[in-house]
């Protein structure tokens, strides 16, 4: 009697254990605590903004299908807010993040809790300051992993690993910013890369911290890099050891094996790689892949080492063997490698195109009539500026345009940004100057809800084409198409992959060249579409959609939340 009691008891219990791995979805809170910590980088102590005194900050971890709050406290000296890169965000505009777009910023002394649900995403994303230079030392790793039970759709890995690849400055990113926005010059360029949060063994005082990476001979990894660099596009590496990419911006991919990959900032990259070399000590390396002509890069190398746990005593003392990059104007190698970035089979593309977009974008001078003024420091007594379709985007400083558009406030935004740029010119030849002021506004783009869009980014030659790591908010986007100097619309298209494109969040214009992207808006709200390097951003490479709710509540933007910052 007592027996089959507790057998049932047993089998009871068994059974509620069961049940609960395929129970709902977990809700995760996290606490953010902004606020200045010294951090010690290149020989030099600097008061560095941190999320909870880690730099880089706290990973978070969650499935598929949870709901994340995370209460993010400030206690900086400078207005903050944090996006969720690559999270759609669906109907929850609220929860996204750039600073007078979808919110007003979280000033110091205050809080806002990002409250957020993930739907249908996997992968490696990541979070990041939208405010001012913020994220250079304000990100941290996002990782979405499949729901309980549900595989991933390559062979599970024996360990994973974030690559947060970073830039560090030798002072405060606030001053540089805000020096380049005063002189009109170009910023000055970082130091050092970095891998999570680490400079690595070709820099001063940096040899110690060196992140290290064990592997023990025959495992799998599976490393997620992140491009969380400030202005930079980076080649990445790991000495003898072939890479296999198996997804990107949260999407799976077909995998392919690579020695390199390109990462522009904003982008994901997850690889595996096998610990099939001799046991030994290797360089896993990252450095710029810079595209613009005459402009000045931080020309360094960070690295980390993968070191094998196994490897003989005597290999311990070896130099970590050293990979091969490309040069850092290795186009055609970087052209490459994204071209192979495909899903891993057929997807559904929109086809009935609804608006047909074609934006330039680029840089611009602005003329200065105060000759050797110290505000003219760009070339030849201009200051420089970036647009879309001739619009530098100007934020407003009153409300965000979300908030403007939700209770119907006038006066803080227009609709007419253009669809295809005002005038018209051979973009990537010699563009006569008349063309390289742009004008300020802020310009938003109107969308019906659930439209097709197809947006070709054109990059141009004014001042220097250059690789424009473009970043869309609230969507994922197919890359249906791309190619050097001018799109031809009438031989173009045919060329289009319709069948298996990537998908992704942020992608880059070839240097004067083009791409093609597609997507269905159906998530209503204000996004902000612009170049992920910072340097462009703040001069104005952006612009914003407003995608009109559906019918019914379900097709509309949800209520802000009660403790949305006001302005
Ligand atoms: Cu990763 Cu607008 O941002």
């Amino acid at each position: 009697m007592e027996a089959s009691k507790l057998t049932l008891l047993l089998g009871l219990l068994a059974l509620l254990t069961f049940l609960a791995s395929f129970s709902a979805a977990e809700v995760h809170f996290y606490e953010f605590i902004v606020e200045a910590r010294p951090v010690m980088r290149l020989c030099r102590t600097l008061s560095t903004i941190t999320v909870n005194g880690q730099f880089p900050g706290p990973t978070l971890e969650v499935r598929n299908g949870d709901s994340v709050a995370v209460k993010v406290t400030n206690r900086a000296r400078y207005n903050i807010t944090i996006h969720w890169h690559g999270l759609k965000q669906q109907n929850n505009p609220w929860a996204d993040g750039p600073e007078y777009v979808t919110q007003c910023p979280i000033q110091p002394g205050a809080t806002y809790t990002y409250r957020f649900t993930i739907k249908d995403q996997e992968g490696t994303l990541w979070w990041h300051a939208h405010s001012r230079w913020l994220r250079a030392t304000v990100y941290g790793a996002l990782i979405i992993y499949p729901r309980l039970g549900s595989p991933y759709p390559f062979p599970m890995p024996k360990r994973e690993v974030p690559i947060l690849l970073g830039e560090w400055f030798d002072r405060d990113p606030q001053d540089v910013m805000r020096l380049a926005a005063f002189t009109g010059g170009a910023p000055n360029v970082s130091d050092a890369y970095t891998i999570n949060g680490q400079p690595g063994d070709l820099y001063r005082c940096s040899r110690q911290e060196t992140i290290r990476i064990p592997v023990v001979s025959g495992e799998s990894l599976l490393l997620r890099v992140i491009n969380s660099a400030l202005n930079q596009e980076l080649f990445f590496t790991v000495a003898n050891h072939q890479l296999t990419v198996v997804g990107a911006d949260a999407s799976y991919t077909r995998p392919f094996t690579t020695r390199v990959i390109m990462i522009g900032p904003g982008q994901t990259t997850d690889v595996l790689l096998t610990a099939d070399q001799r046991p030994a000590r290797y360089y896993m390396a990252a450095r710029a892949y810079a595209t613009a002509q005459n402009a000045p890069f931080d020309n360094t190398t960070t690295t980390a080492i993968l070191e094998y746990k196994n490897a003989a005593s005597s290999n311990q003392g070896l130099a970590p063997v050293f990979p091969t990059l490309p040069a850092y104007n290795d186009t055609a190698t970087a052209t490459a490698y994204t071209a192979q970035i495909k899903s891993p089979s057929q997807v559904r593309v929109p086809t009935q195109i609804d608006e047909y977009l074609f934006f330039t974008v680029g840089l611009g001078l602005y003329n200065c009539t105060v000759p050797n003024s110290p505000r003219c420091q760009g070339p030849n007594n201009t200051r420089f500026a970036a647009s879309m379709n001739n619009v530098s985007f100007v934020l407003p400083r009153t409300n965000s345009l979300m908030q403007a558009a939700y209770y119907g406030v006038p006066g803080v935004f227009t609709t007419d940004f253009p669809p295809i740029p005002p005038v018209q010119f051979n973009y990537t030849g010699n563009v006569p100057r008349g063309l390289w002021s742009p004008r300020r506004g802020t310009k938003l783009y109107r969308l019906k809800y659930c439209a097709n869009v197809q947006i070709v980014l054109q990059d141009t030659s004014i001042v220097t084409t250059e690789d424009h790591p473009m970043h869309l908010h609230g969507y994922h986007f197919y890359v249906i198409g791309s190619g050097f100097g001018n799109y031809n619309p009438s031989t173009d298209p045919a060329r289009f992959n319709l069948i298996d494109p990537p998908q992704r969040n942020t992608i880059g214009t070839p240097p004067g060249g083009w791409v093609a992207i597609r997507f269905k808006a159906d998530n209503p709200g204000v996004w902000l579409m612009h170049c992920h390097l910072d340097s462009h951003l703040f001069l104005g490479l952006a612009m914003a959609f407003l995608v009109e709710n559906g019918i019914g509540p379900l097709q509309s933007v949800i209520p802000p939340p009660p403790d949305l910052p006001r302005c």
